[in-house]
């Protein structure tokens, strides 16, 4: 009972404070023009996440954050996200919006992605797509009363209130960063082939939730496949066994789970356009962006993708944002160049590597159809 309610009181804070955390997603000259999206609807886990687990249940610590804001952001990593550049986001502080909600600015969308989600619960996070979608949905309701009962009241000009115009929900992009903890989750509970077996039902509930969306008004669609699970250090130093790694020296069994993930997303995907006849899907390829990251890392400028720059798994066990001195070894503390390095703490990219697969990804080259995310608008439908 006691759990049951403070998963109410987070959800409380969570779609009335961090949800609007979206801010300053400019959509400017140089942003959305093509389509003009006016807003901006992500759904995801860590990969995405800018700030809403920190706010909840795991504070984000330095140093991550340091490259970019400073300070700890509500990201893990060092800097951006793929999100902030699609975003064309150059600052904003997220948490704080969470304290000084009088500012809250909403026009420019909401991110209730959050680190550990997955689209099926069990997972990391208590925060599934399922919830993620219900938080949408009342945002959605609540803001629409709010707009309706200002347009009413005369004396607060509704230019300055901030609300996002009930018509825009129809306008705005959705993007979906989703499923790798739904594999990674699986990957740690069951069998391979049990994982295997799963992904239909996974892919079916994320489905679910576009349906869902489609059902609000949501129209445009901007869905990244998963990333290759099996490159993450922490799954190579802790899932490899002999013969297992492939000649990249990423863990194969988890690689072939995601990409058998993303051939049922794609289909999925083709489904739904007949299905939904007035959305627009783009589906997105990152899995290939980080793999060729990945594959041509030290060619490309970075260090070996498997050396990672915070925290610690070999030797003693640290995670990034901790400290230890064992046997008068200092464990835990960054690395120098993080730039340098593809993955910032064995599980999350750095900034320098969300910029390389941003600068991919963004422009269409990874995309079916191949339209860039200004262009996810009016992307013709590919049979
Ligand atoms: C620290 O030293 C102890 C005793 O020699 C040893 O058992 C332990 O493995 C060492 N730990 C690390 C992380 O090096
Ligand atoms: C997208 O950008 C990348 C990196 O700058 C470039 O290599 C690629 O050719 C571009 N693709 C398209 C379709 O413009």
């Amino acid at each position: 009972m006691e759990e049951q309610w403070k998963l109410v009181c987070l959800l409380g804070i969570l779609v009335l404070g961090f949800a609007q955390q979206w801010k300053e997603v400019e959509s400017n000259a140089q942003g959305s023009v093509s389509c003009g999206f006016p807003a901006m609807y992500n759904f995801g886990d860590s990969n995405s996440d800018t700030g809403g687990i920190s706010a909840t249940l795991n504070e984000i610590l330095p140093p991550n954050g340091e490259t970019f804001f400073g300070h700890p952001a509500g990201r893990a990593s060092d800097g951006r996200l793929i999100v902030d550049f699609i975003g064309k986001c150059t600052f904003y502080l997220s948490l704080f919006c969470l304290i000084c909600s009088f500012d809250l600015h909403y026009l420019h969308g909401a991110n209730f992605a959050t680190g550990g989600s997955s689209v099926r619960p069990p997972g990391f996070s208590p925060f599934n797509l399922g919830i993620q979608i219900s938080q949408f949905i009342q945002f959605k309701a609540r803001t629409t009363t709010l707009y309706n009962q200002l347009s009413l009241n005369r004396r607060i000009p509704l230019s300055i209130s901030n609300i996002p115009k009930p018509a825009e929900f129809s306008q705005a992009l959705y993007t979906f960063d989703i499923g790798q903890n739904d594999l990674g989750h699986g990957f740690q509970s069951m069998s391979e082939k049990q994982v295997l077996d799963s992904i239909p039902h996974i892919i079916g509930e994320l489905a679910k939730a576009i349906h869902q969306l489609y059902k609000e008004g949501g129209r445009f669609f901007w869905i990244h496949n998963t990333g290759p699970l099996g490159c993450l250090p922490y799954n190579v130093i802790y899932g490899k066994k002999a013969g297992n790694l492939d000649k990249n020296g990423c863990v194969k069994s988890q690689n072939e789970a995601a990409m058998e993930f993303n051939r049922q997303l794609k289909d999925k995907i083709s489904w739904l356009r007949t299905q939904l006849p007035f959305a627009k899907f783009t589906y997105v390829d990152v899995y290939s962006a980080k793999y060729a990251l990945i594959s041509n890392a030290k060619n490309l400028g970075f260090v070996d993708a498997f050396n990672f720059c915070c925290g610690s798994f070999y030797g003693y066990h640290i995670n990034c944002g901790k400290r230890a001195i064992v046997n008068g070894t200092v464990y835990g503390n960054p690395c120098e160049h993080p730039s340098k390095h593809v993955s910032w703490d064995g599980i999350h990219y750095s900034q320098a590597a969300n910029m390389w697969v941003s600068d991919r990804i963004l422009n269409g080259s990874f995309s079916d159809p191949p339209v860039s995310i200004q262009d996810a608008c009016h992307n013709l439908i590919r049979m």
